[in-house]
């Protein structure tokens, strides 16, 4: 079998690694840069199985993939967390030098964007130019999604398709035998003729979609499968065999860490008065860029990401100059918001920078460099 060997190397080093470098409680330590990615609001859905008879336009007003009502509470309800909760590091009259919006160019994500820029950026002084309307106009930056060189599930890459395959090969093999009673149920019930981990993955996210819409839409049947261990399993196998190696997780994500990488090198190298860009960079995306963020650093566990979760990197400088990376999660149940650190397991949670780079190193690549390693030929 393929090892998985992010989740694999996290949960055998975590014991040994994490607790002696644990937090270094420097309450003096500056908070220099922010760089945040998170998922859009929630949705309708993408897809679903055949037997599925709420999958259909009229139970969902704004139409199929679309941010619901609800999505954009929760975007909206984002931004004012951060709003709260960096009150001291950004200030709360929008400028452009202090925040820089990205969004794929997908409606729920630009939708979620807006309304996450408007938690961040009421209007307020002489930013309120209409007394009538709480909100200004912010700009969300985009790019066609085949030339999206942030987010690259839509830019087609040879090598990694064909390694993908080959560790799907490996990583799936004997499935259908070994969840032979999860694969049967599943088949029964939802109208599919065959199963994979895909369809379970996609069936999982249906589900949740629906928790968070309208209970009554899931199924009897499926609420007990949606809870098996079995399941969230294969939906794991599903999400993370795509990021599994250092080379898959190249090819995937490589340029999006090339992007974070280079913002902080501009705030670590930068002579003291140089340009360094906006000091807060914020990412509307997907659920799968956050999976294949944390599980091509080893800190993906197999977690639901739930609408508007956000992956946070904070770059601070301690007091005796030196850099260094914390990682956290934000989430959000729909009672409650919470923050929970997150830990490389070979840096410890307060990682010193110049280590972040060097172990990023082999899952970073500049997207010139991506798209030639892409085009090699695999035996
Ligand atoms: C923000 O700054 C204020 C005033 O300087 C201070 O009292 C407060 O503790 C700071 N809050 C955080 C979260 O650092
Ligand atoms: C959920 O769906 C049921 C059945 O379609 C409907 O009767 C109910 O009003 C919906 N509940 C909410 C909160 O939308
Ligand atoms: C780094 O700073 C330069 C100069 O201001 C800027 O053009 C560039 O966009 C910045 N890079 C990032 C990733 O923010």
């Amino acid at each position: 079998m393929i090892p998985l060997w992010p989740a694999f190397l996290f949960s055998m080093l975590l014991m040994i690694y994490v607790r002696q470098v644990l937090t270094l409680a420097d309450p003096s330590s500056e908070l220099i840069t922010v760089v945040a990615v998170f998922r859009h609001g929630d949705r309708a859905p993408l897809r679903s199985w055949p037997n599925d008879i709420y999958f259909d336009d009229k139970y969902w007003p704004n139409g199929l993939t679309q941010l619901t009502e609800k999505g954009k509470i929760r975007a909206h309800s984002l931004g004012k967390w951060f709003r709260k909760y960096y009150r001291n590091f950004t200030s709360d009259i929008y400028s452009p030098k202090d925040i820089y919006m990205y969004s794929t160019d997908v409606d729920r994500c630009l939708m979620s964007a807006q309304s996450f820029l408007l938690g961040l950026y009421p209007p307020k002084g002489y930013q309120v130019w209409n007394e009538a309307i709480p909100w200004q106009p912010i700009p969300v930056h985009t790019a066609q999604r085949h030339k999206d060189d942030v987010v690259l599930d839509k830019r087609p890459c040879p090598k990694h398709k064909k390694l993908y395959q080959q560790a799907k090969r490996a990583v799936y093999k004997n499935l259908e035998e070994k969840y032979k009673v999860i694969y049967d149920t599943l088949k029964e019930y939802t109208g599919w003729a065959n199963i994979t981990p895909e369809l379970v993955e996609d069936f999982v996210n249906q589900i949740y979609v629906y928790d968070n819409y309208n209970k009554t839409f899931i199924p009897d049947w499926a609420k007990k499968v949606y809870c098996h261990p079995d399941v969230k399993y294969l939906a794991y196998l599903a999400l993370q065999t795509s990021t599994s190696t250092k080379t898959l997780a190249r090819l995937k994500i490589g340029p999006f860490f090339h992007k974070i990488i280079c913002h902080f090198e501009n705030f670590t190298c930068g002579a003291p008065n140089a340009e360094t860009g906006p000091k807060f960079y914020a990412f509307s995306c997907h659920d799968s860029c956050l999976i294949h963020l944390m599980n091509a650093m080893g800190v993906y566990d197999s977690r639901q990401i739930g609408f508007s979760d956000s992956l946070i990197f904070e770059l601070r400088k301690s007091r005796d100059g030196n850099f260094y990376v914390n990682l956290v999660y934000r989430r959000h149940d729909g009672k409650q918001e919470w923050v929970e650190d997150l830990t490389m397991n070979e840096c410890g949670f307060d990682c010193d920078y110049i280590k972040f780079k060097d172990l990023m190193s082999e899952i970073t690549v500049h997207i010139d460099e991506r798209e030639k390693e892409c085009r090699e030929i695999v035996s």
